[in-house]
Order: structure tokens, then C-alpha cells, then sequence
């Protein structure tokens, strides 16, 4: 959730608590004199640094429409609830919104060059539901199809494969006005937005994600309300994610109704969850976190069912009825993981537990790592979380097949004076999250690809542009793109099939 990524310590919770806003994940207060020992040394692992990866390995980079598209009211398009929320005084730090971003609904074919300079095979981006659907129903606006169809078809003289993601977070605002994620009237929407694009683009995607990373944008949008819509309300959360669960599966069925054999997955995100210490407790806690942050959305798809991440399921809040459990199956055929960062879980004490609603529902309090190298976004950097959990993911999954969907780090290093980007810190965060993969394919997990986040510097939701992700630099007031020293590293890691020594 974002929680265990972005604002987890400093500020989504300390400010949804000032706020008044549930407190249902809590973050982790300091160490308690006198509790059980920390559960394992928990050293850095030391993968390979060079290993040849399986034939047709996928080398990618992640984008979303609103992050990058700009052209926020051009050709038809709609309101997204984005646009609204980012035109809203003092949601997103300096004001900044998705208005023009990286301009990319006007320079793909520029972007798809930089791609080609990185001998890319794959290109994860989504697609703009209010392209398609300006007020969320009703007959395609054509030229929104057309610009994803002229995208598609760029992208497949390159040999470059189009990986579409169909929701990365622009719901159509007059959605949001019927209700949003808490609506249950959106799972039919969604479905036939969903049988829309696929009869449009089918003939030439293959691999479809149905949602990126469920769990955040119900958290974020509504439980603590740093992204849009806003919310910050434990009711509609909770209501969000079940109509979120039907949804996935109803999108699966459309899709698969007018594309039988399309590939179709979800991007989760996810993150290692490891016990604070080696106490009953603080495993179980580690289990509820792994249960909310990473299963959530996914358990239900394969198996039918809410993983145990509450001491209930609060099954009147999310309005569940019956036969919701077998709507929401969908028999994903490849599992995408995004992943950033470890959590450490600890169980909440006993007095927590009695006076806070949250606690009692959910006692866990959980927070980020701190021995690795910190980002600037203040992310602590732990390859061994994304070998951990493709490992976990494949022994509980019956070994899936798994895309890596998302990796990235924020650095915001710039051009010198010769306009070269030295991100150093940038090449060694992939190459180790790289050797993460590398070391679960040798220990057996069936990963198929790895999209790095991101193609260019973008906009960074709730951090408008002060994070810069890119492999590419992009100069905002020009809109000129310069592929940094890391890209050109990956550009050799993809070319040879094989990690690079940085
Ligand atoms: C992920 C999002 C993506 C981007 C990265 C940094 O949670 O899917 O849009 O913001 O984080």
C-alpha cells in the first residue's frame, strides 16, 4: 500500500491521524525495551552480478496516461478525477498537475525512439478512460481510440510489445460523482469500458493488466485521501476495495469474452513483509500485513476468498452479498508484481487494540526498512524484497507466471554542463533489483519480464514533479529528453540478455 512506499512513516499517517482519519495502518512507533529479538540479521543478499536471463525475456519501462500524456482536454477527453483533484488548491506539492506533463499524447513517437535507443522489447503504459469514455459511459470517442491505436501500432513496427494496463487511476470524474470505487454500479461500467478497448485494440495486444496496484489507489484515495478522489473515510475504503475485487473480476470476464486469447494479469503492488522481531505476535502481524498489502486483490482472484488481514471481515461495511465471491475470481494468467520497498510488521499493543477501532480491526502497525541507502523520495533501497517476494508469490501460487510491472527509484540528479545525467545511484538500484530476479529464476520462479519505472521523468502524483523516476531526463520547460547513464546501462542489460556489471 502506499503507506509501506510513500508517506508511510512521515506524513500519510501522522497527517491522516491530525486529519482524523482512521488510523488503520498505523505506523510502527520506536523499539520497545525488553521485547523478543529481531527475527533474523537482516543482511543484504549477494546475487550475481552478471547472469544471462531466459530467451525472450521481456526488457521494459512502465508509464501511466496521466503521468505523462499531458493533453488533458484535447480530442474530446473527459474529466478525470485526477484532473479534478490536481486542479484543487493544495492537493499536490508547488500545485503542479497532469495538464501538459510530459507531453507524450504529442511526442510518442519521440518516446518511442528512446525505447528503441534502449533496445526495449516491451512498453508498459495504460490507458486514459476518459479518452474513451469522456463521461465514463457510452459510445468511444474515436479519436481518444485512434491515439492509442497509432501508440500500438508505433510501438509494433519497433518490435517493441505493447503491455496495456486498462485503470493506472483516471477514472472518468462524473464516475466519481455516482460514487466512485464505493459504487457497485461501476463494476458494469468498467466491464463495458473494458470490452470496449479490447474489441478496438485486440487484434493487436496481447497482454493486458486489468488494474495497477488496486490496493494503492483504494488506500490512497480513499482511506487517506493524498490522491484522488480524496477521500479519507475507513467505510468507503473498505466498500472501495470489495467493488475494486468485482471489478477485476467482471473486466476479466469482458476481456476474455472478446478476446479469448488474450494474456491478462493485474500489476499488484507488493512488498516483502518481514516481522519486527521473532515474537508469535510480530509474525502474525508480518502474515496481516502481507495478507492487506499484497494478497488482498490477488487471493480473491485466484481462490474465491478475503485473506485473513482483519480479526473479522467486516463483511455488512463492504456491502458484500451473496455470490460476490465467485464474481470476484478471475483466473489471472501471468501475476505483476510492482515492487519498491520491504515493511517490517509489528502487532499493536494491547491497550491500541481497546481504544482504537482501527487497531482492533487490523492490530498492526508497520513502517519501512532503514539499513539499506535511502532515495530522495526517502525509500530505503532492499533488492532481497523483490527476490523474497517472487519467492513467496511462486510458493503460494502453484509457481505463476510472473512480470515484474514496476521498479524504480527517485533521484533527482541532472544534466552537467556536456548535458550528461551521471545517476549512478539509478544503474545500481536496477542492477540489484535486477540480480533480485535473476536470483529467483535460479531458485525457480517462472519470471517472464521487467519493466523499470520509468521510460521518462514524470509526474509523481501527490509529489507533482519534485520526484524525478526516469531512465530518461526530461526538461520541462522545453520537454527535451536525455536518456541518463542508467538507461544506457540498461541499454546493454537488454541488448545482451544479461546483467551488466555497473
Ligand atoms: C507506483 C505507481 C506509479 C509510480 C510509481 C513511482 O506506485 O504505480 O504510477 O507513481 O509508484
Amino acid at each position: 500500500m502506499r503507506l509501506t512506499r510513500r508517506h508511510f512513516l512521515s506524513t500519510a499517517l501522522s497527517a491522516g491521524a491530525a486529519a482524523g482519519v482512521p488510523a488503520l495502518f498505523s505506523a510502527c512507533t520506536a523499539s520497545k525495551a525488553g521485547t523478543p529479538r529481531p527475527s533474523s540479521p537482516a543482511t543484504q543478499f549477494n546475487p550475481p552480478s552478471q547472469a544471462a536471463f531466459p530467451k525472450g525475456f521481456f526488457w521494459g519501462t512502465a508509464t501511466a496516461s496521466y503521468q505523462i500524456e499531458g493533453a488533458w482536454k484535447e480530442d474530446g477527453k473527459g474529466e478525470s478525477i485526477w484532473d479534478r483533484f490536481t486542479h484543487t488548491p493544495g492537493k499536490i506539492k508547488n500545485g503542479d498537475t497532469g495538464d501538459v506533463a510530459c507531453d507524450s499524447y504529442h511526442r510518442c513517437v519521440e518516446d518511442i525512439a528512446l525505447m528503441h535507443a534502449m533496445n526495449l522489447n516491451s512498453y508498459r503504459f495504460s490507458i486514459s478512460w476518459p479518452r474513451i469514455q469522456p463521461s465514463g459511459s457510452g459510445v468511444v470517442n474515436q479519436k481518444g481510440m485512434d491515439y492509442y491505436r497509432r501508440l500500438v501500432d508505433a510501438l509494433l513496427a519497433e518490435n517493441i510489445r505493447p503491455f496495456v494496463t486498462l485503470y493506472h487511476w483516471d477514472l472518468p470524474q462524473p464516475l466519481q460523482d455516482a460514487g466512485g470505487w464505493t459504487n457497485r454500479d461501476l463494476v458494469g461500467r468498467f466491464a463495458d469500458y473494458v470490452q470496449m478497448v479490447a474489441k478496438a485494440l485486440g487484434d493487436r495486444v496481447s497482454d493486458w493488466m486489468i488494474f495497477n496496484e488496486p490496493s494503492v489507489f483504494t488506500y490512497s484515495g480513499y482511506l487517506v485521501g493524498e490522491h484522488a478522489p480524496g477521500h479519507a473515510s475507513l467505510v468507503d475504503f473498505l466498500r472501495a476495495t470489495h467493488v475494486v475485487n468485482l471489478a477485476q473480476g467482471a473486466g476479466f470476464r469482458a476481456l476474455k469474452a472478446a478476446r479469448p486469447q488474450a494474456r491478462v494479469g493485474t500489476a499488484f503492488n507488493m512488498s516483502a513483509c518481514e516481522p519486527a522481531t521473532d515474537s508469535e505476535a510480530d509474525k502474525l502481524a508480518a502474515e496481516r500485513a502481507h495478507a492487506i498489502t499484497n494478497v488482498w486483490f490477488l487471493e480473491t482472484a485466484l481462490h474465491g476468498r478475503y485473506p485473513e488481514a482483519f480479526t473479522f471481515l467486516p463483511e455488512t461495511i463492504m456491502r458484500m452479498k451473496s455470490g460476490d465471491m465467485e464474481q470476484m475470481r478471475a483466473p489471472l494468467d501471468f501475476i505483476g508484481i510492482n515492487l519498491y520497498v520491504r515493511t517490517i510488521a509489528s502487532a499493536a499493543g494491547a491497550f491500541e487494540r481497546i481504544t482504537n477501532l482501527q487497531d482492533w480491526l487490523y492490530p498492526v502497525k508497520m513502517e519501512g526498512g532503514h539499513q539499506g541507502s535511502m532515495t530522495d523520495i526517502g525509500w530505503e533501497v532492499w533488492p532481497k524484497a523483490l527476490s523474497d517476494m517472487i519467492m513467496r508469490i511462486t510458493r503460494d501460487y502453484n509457481r505463476p507466471v510472473i512480470e515484474i510491472t514496476e521498479s524504480g527509484c527517485a533521484y533527482n540528479d541532472g544534466p552537467d554542463a556536456s548535458g550528461a545525467i551521471h545517476d549512478n545511484r539509478r544503474t545500481a538500484y536496477h542492477q540489484g533489483y535486477i540480480a533480485g530476479v535473476a536470483q529467483a529464476i535460479s531458485e525457480g520462479a517462472d519470471v517472464r519480464g521487467y519493466h523499470a519505472w520509468s521510460l521518462l521523468d514524470n509526474f509523481e502524483w501527490a509529489e507533482g514533479y519534485s520526484q524525478r523516476f526516469g531512465l530518461s531526463y526530461v526538461d520541462y520547460s522545453t520537454q527535451k529528453r536525455t536518456i541518463k547513464d542508467s538507461g544506457m546501462w540498461y541499454g546493454k542489460v537488454t541488448a545482451e540478455n544479461r546483467l551488466q556489471p555497473v
